[in-house]
């Protein structure tokens, strides 16, 4: 099953095209990571899938609904964390879930609750005030909320910016295994190529709005080059 359908994906702000009839596929399962330069179209891109944004043409569905005409049941799929997690400071980890749980208009199901809560490792701080959080605790809340409603498809826009070697090494395991658990797709886009390598099935290269290669990890290697060289080859470089 598809999860992700993105289809002829065009997006302009004034008279700069940012999305220029990208296509992008996700099937069932899949890890695929998205990489680009600055500025290449990849938050403009993940915002548009989020119906954050109005496209000017083509077709996003998400496991099969239109994100457009039938933007509930397309949303009901997807857990996300764009930018920073939305977070209320003052109250413990665990309110946060309740809150956002209750926003989501789920059952109450403590069980599954305290099972995302033990796969993001928080369950020694979950009841203190988020505002004592580390950064990486803080993302891990946020990936916490974004499983709440056992999305398909999991999209993470840099979720590892401003995290130390070890917190991206432990998202990484965390991202693994909810993969693994939940057979859950994840969309996440990087600069960190050595992370996109270690924790991807595929990888799309997005240059200036243009999708510039979708490859899987093992074709790379099999070229016998770094994701690093691949990169340099592949895009120009997006000022602007
Ligand atoms: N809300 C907006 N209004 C006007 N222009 C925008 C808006 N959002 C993005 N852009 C422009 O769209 C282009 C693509 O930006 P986008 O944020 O999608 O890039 P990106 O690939 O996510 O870059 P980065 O790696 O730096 O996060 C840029 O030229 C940017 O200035
Ligand atoms: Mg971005």
């Amino acid at each position: 099953m598809k999860v992700l359908e993105a289809t002829g994906i065009r997006k302009k702000f004034g008279k700069n095209e940012v999305l220029n009839s990208v296509d992008i596929s996700l099937e069932e399962g899949e890890i695929v990571g998205f990489v680009g330069p600055n500025g290449a179209g990849k938050s403009t891109f993940i915002k548009s899938i989020l119906g954050l944004y109005h496209i000017d043409s083509g077709s996003i569905q998400i496991c099969g609904f239109d994100v457009e005409r039938d933007f509930e049941n397309a949303l009901k799929n997807v857990g996300c964390i764009i930018e920073n997690p939305d977070l209320y400071d003052n109250i413990s980890g665990r309110k946060n879930l309740k809150i956002a749980s209750l926003m989501h208009g789920l059952k109450k199901n403590t069980k599954s609750m305290e099972t995302i809560i033990k796969l993001v490792k928080l369950e020694n701080r979950i009841d203190d005030k988020v505002k004592t959080y580390s950064l990486g605790m803080k993302q891990r809340l946020g990936l916490a909320q974004a499983l709440l409603n056992q999305p398909k498809l999991l999209v993470l826009d840099e979720p590892t910016n401003g995290l130390d070697p070890l917190g991206i090494k432990e998202l990484r395991s965390m991202l693994k295994e909810i993969n693994k658990v939940y057979g859950m797709t994840i969309f996440i886009s990087s600069h960190i190529l050595s992370e996109i390598e270690n924790v991807c099935d595929r990888i799309i290269m997005i240059d200036h709005g243009s999708i510039v290669e979708n490859v899987t990890i093992d074709e790379i290697k099999n070229k016998n080059v770094s994701l690093e060289e691949e990169f340099l080859e592949k895009t120009t470089g997006s000022i602007g």
